[in-house]
């Protein structure tokens, strides 16, 4: 190639930036190494064969639920649908003899497991969703994976389940993969929040939203509002206000949208701003919550973070919570920086009065 052609290839190059090429290039800048690169690469190969899987739907046989009464209810109490089985099992085989991860803990499995022995055992725990919005799948709705990244603790060689129990500012890494009109991979390693859209022709992630950035105020917001009778004092008084719209105090009116696929939410918000919450209510009271802190809300937050956003449980900071189980639920306020702000001042002004 003359210098001339590769001159003129370079425009080309440029605009396609494979999710490889980009961690390549974070390495050079040292902000990953090459066991969380290739553990990353490891698990969008993962999400590709997932989103194969839900794309062939009814063609492929893997609609409906796992299997008949007991047998096929998870450790959440939920029964488990074909897709959470196949899904889960893809992530289990993709990083089990990669030698990047020391463990893996999913919403499927009771318990983490150590990589088995009979492979080398790396410096990463991995914690999965490994199909969120399950509901969704057999209506075609966008479905999705969503996973977390933390060290194992120093001199661990056999990580057990206590050794995940690491709040979410300890997370190296943490992304998701919506299954949607588009297969999209978004992706933080602590330096910004990065979309890459699956090329399904050549088979690559390919950067397509560098530095993603969500609003610092909006319009919309996403609640299952059927729960409304179930929510907490300052929930029903902030939701209350939010519909008055520009007659009530917010002097504004707002959008509503639920899509009961946590991953689609949080991409609309990540991509137009909004607040996405799931909020403590009288039905989840006992259990904390309804989604989960470890591979749901933590990821979530710290990727909503790096675009600029914010991330409470409604009373704290979510990064921040120090888990107490590997499946513990809580409650989730997360988006828009000033619209969190607003929520949590809702929940504050109502835990003072009855102080
Ligand atoms: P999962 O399918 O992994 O169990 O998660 C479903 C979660 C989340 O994706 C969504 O925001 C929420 O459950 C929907 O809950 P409702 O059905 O109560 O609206
Ligand atoms: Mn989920
Ligand atoms: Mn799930």
């Amino acid at each position: 190639m003359t210098a001339s052609s590769l001159h003129k290839a370079a425009p080309v190059t440029q605009a396609h930036i494979s999710l490889t090429r980009f961690l390549i290039e974070e390495q050079r800048a040292g902000r990953v190494n090459a066991e969380l690169r290739l553990l990353v690469e490891v698990v969008a190969r993962a999400c590709k064969r997932i989103s194969i899987a839900v794309a062939k739907g009814a063609l492929g046989g893997v609609l409906g639920e796992a299997g008949e009464g007991e047998a096929s209810i998870n450790v959440q109490g939920e029964a488990q649908k074909k897709l959470d089985v196949i899904a889960n099992d893809v992530l289990l085989e993709a990083n089990a003899w990669g030698g990047h991860l020391a463990g893996l803990a999913s919403e499927e499995m009771d318990h983490s497991m150590p990589i088995p022995d009979v492979y080398p055992r790396g410096n990463y725990l991995l914690l999965f969703d490994p199909l969120d919005g399950s509901s969704n799948i057999d209506v075609n709705v966008s479905v999705g994976t969503i996973f977390s990244v933390l060290r194992c603790p120093e001199g661990v060689t056999t990580p057990a389940d206590e050794d995940y129990l690491q709040p979410g500012t300890a997370q190296v890494a943490a992304g998701y993969c919506v299954y949607g009109p588009q297969t999209t991979l978004v992706l933080t390693v602590g330096h910004g929040t990065h979309a890459f859209t699956l090329d399904r022709e050549v088979g690559s992630f390919i950067l397509t939203t560098r530095g993603m950035r969500i609003p610092e105020e909006t319009k919309e917001f996403a609640v299952n509002a059927s729960n409304q009778r179930f929510w907490e004092a300052p929930m029903q008084r902030y939701v209350g206000d939010l519909l008055a719209g520009k007659d009530g105090p917010r002097g504004k009116d707002f959008n509503m949208r639920w899509i009961a696929s946590m991953v689609a939410d949080v991409h609309r918000i990540l991509t137009r701003g909004g607040i996405f919450s799931y909020p403590l209510d009288s039905k989840c009271a006992a259990k904390g919550g309804k989604l989960r802190l470890m591979y749901e809300a933590n990821p979530m937050s710290f990727l909503v973070e790096q675009a600029g956003g914010a991330a409470s449980t409604g009373r704290a900071r979510m990064l921040e919570v120090q888990p107490t189980g590997l499946h513990m639920r809580v409650p989730v306020f997360l988006g828009s920086k000033m619209e969190v702000a607003a929520a949590v001042a809702y929940h504050d002004a109502h835990d003072a009065a009855s102080a």
